[in-house]
């Protein structure tokens, strides 16, 4: 690529991370980047790069609320990683599969939606009628332990060439990068395209274009991540939700559901292995939200008035809920003796979000509904026509569209399964009380002079 077209393109990327940045912060150096894995509520673009606008959530009304275009997200605007990056004063983290132009000083994401913790790789079936991502956890570690492996392979030769700058090129092996033992094929390619350019520049160029090519060279490695954020970042997971649902789609009674959860749990905590050894010490596990709560399980699932507790959530279901995060509660304390320098805590988002149904002040009158959704059902959800293009029946030729309520704010599901921004706002407010984490967290919740969400 010639380098004007380069720094066009840059510009235009650069014009576009503007363009999305609606929020100034201000940085808090808490924590430099945020690293995250895990299945939608995480995912800002990820498996919307992977399988371009054939996902109902990648049309319009999604992020009509906040980005005015459908980003990707699995909401009406942003996710808890948003607003938790505007907490520590960080810009929003782009999904890695999204574009090799991506910013990733503050972070970034390896969440894909619908993934599962038992990955479609590793056999796991998706029910009829249901679609799971075919990046579960243990591939997106895999994907972040080569993204790891490249950017610090790329930090490595930008050194060696400033180094062969400030000697003033004189150095008569400049193809000594070529010799370098890699790994990864990416890798390589990339070292070789870097070394070559720096050969070619270094025999023709006068001294102030050298300095000018270096420049440029500098530029896509100052989009990563910030020299010793792989120690210093905050990493999250929240998966296992489609875990569960995918079981019940697959006609699997509770009981065997729940036979499956050590397994589960053994999968994540190898996650864990895998960030600990990428230099990750600190690390969040978000639980599983109470599922029996939400618009499309209740829509999904056939039930009488006995099924439901006095908030109008299915008892049965949340109980499966609450056993599996019993579970990882303690195997995160397990963690917590186990890595000595891990410091790694369980969020309950389950207790916030049963504590929003009994919170009359936080201003969601609509609990169990869905913003977006089909008229003329209890939750407002039709399982054959989700929120976003409009569905045409095969038999009838008849096209139905899902229709966006008034106010959002007051809903805390956007689209039967996924929350609002408003909901995902007030999940992270709780989150930086610092009320629902096992156990405190003060470097995040106390000693950070963290920005008010916004
Ligand atoms: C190129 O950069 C090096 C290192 O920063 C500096 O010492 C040198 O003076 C620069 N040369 C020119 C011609 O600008
Ligand atoms: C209820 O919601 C308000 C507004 O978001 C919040 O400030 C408050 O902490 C919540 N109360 C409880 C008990 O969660
Ligand atoms: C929620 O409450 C507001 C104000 O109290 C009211 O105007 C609005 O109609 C309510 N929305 C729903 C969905 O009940
Ligand atoms: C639906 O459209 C197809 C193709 O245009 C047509 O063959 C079929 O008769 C239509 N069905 C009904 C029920 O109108």
């Amino acid at each position: 690529m010639t380098r004007l077209r380069r720094s066009a393109l840059l510009s235009l990327v650069l014009l576009g991370l503007v363009a999305e940045r609606l929020v100034e912060v201000e940085a808090t150096g808490c924590f430099p980047a945020i690293f995250s894995f895990g299945d939608g509520q995480f995912d800002t673009g990820g498996l919307s790069a992977t399988f371009p606008t054939i996902l109902h959530y990648d049309h319009p009304p999604y992020g009509q609320t906040y980005f005015q275009k459908p980003t990707g997200r699995h909401s009406d605007g942003r996710l808890m990683i948003d607003f938790l990056a505007e907490a520590l004063g960080l810009d929003y983290t782009p999904a890695a599969l999204q574009t090799v132009l991506s910013d990733y000083t503050s972070g970034g994401t390896w969440a894909s939606s619908y993934s599962t913790i038992a990955s479609v790789s590793s056999g796991n079936t998706a029910g009829p009628g249901l679609f799971l991502s075919p990046f579960g956890l243990n591939v997106q570690l895999m994907q972040f332990n080569e993204y790891q492996q490249t950017v610090n392979s790329v930090v490595a030769t930008q050194a060696r060439l400033k180094a062969k700058a400030a000697a003033g090129f004189t150095d008569d092996s400049p193809s000594e990068n070529k010799k370098k033992q890699t790994k990864s094929k990416k890798t390589r390619h990339i070292l070789q395209e870097l070394d070559a350019e720096a050969d070619m520049e270094s025999q023709t160029m006068h001294p102030t274009a050298v300095n000018a090519t270096l420049l440029e060279l500098e530029a896509p490695t100052m989009r990563l991540p910030r020299s010793g954020s792989w120690g210093k970042a905050l990493y999250l997971i929240a998966t296992g939700g489609h875990d569960i649902t995918n079981q019940y789609n697959n006609g699997k009674n509770i009981d065997t559901v729940v036979a499956g959860f050590p397994r589960l749990i053994g999968l994540i905590a190898d996650a864990v292995r895998q960030i600990y050894r990428a230099g990750g010490r600190n690390l969040i596990v978000f639980d599983i939200e109470p599922q029996g709560c939400q618009p499309w399980l209740l829509t999904r699932i056939p039930h009488t008035a006995d099924d439901l507790d006095w908030k109008g959530c299915l008892i049965q279901y949340n109980a499966v809920v609450q056993n599996f995060n019993k579970m990882l509660k303690s195997e995160v304390a397990v963690w917590r003796e186990g890595y000595t320098d891990l410091n790694v805590f369980y969020f309950s988002q389950y207790d916030v979000k049963i504590g929003l149904l009994t919170n009359d002040t936080a201003g969601f009158n609509s609990t169990n509904t869905a913003c977006c959704g089909v008229a003329g059902s209890t939750y407002n959800v039709n399982l054959m026509v989700p929120c976003g293009p409009p569905v045409m029946d095969p038999v009838t030729n008849i096209t139905t569209v899902a229709t966006v309520c008034n106010n959002p704010d007051e809903y805390l599901y956007w689209d039967g399964m996924y929350t609002t921004e408003a909901g995902n706002r007030y999940v992270m407010q709780q989150m930086l009380t610092g009320n629902f984490f096992d156990v405190p967290f003060p470097e995040l919740t106390e000693n950070c002079q963290l920005n008010p969400l916004t």
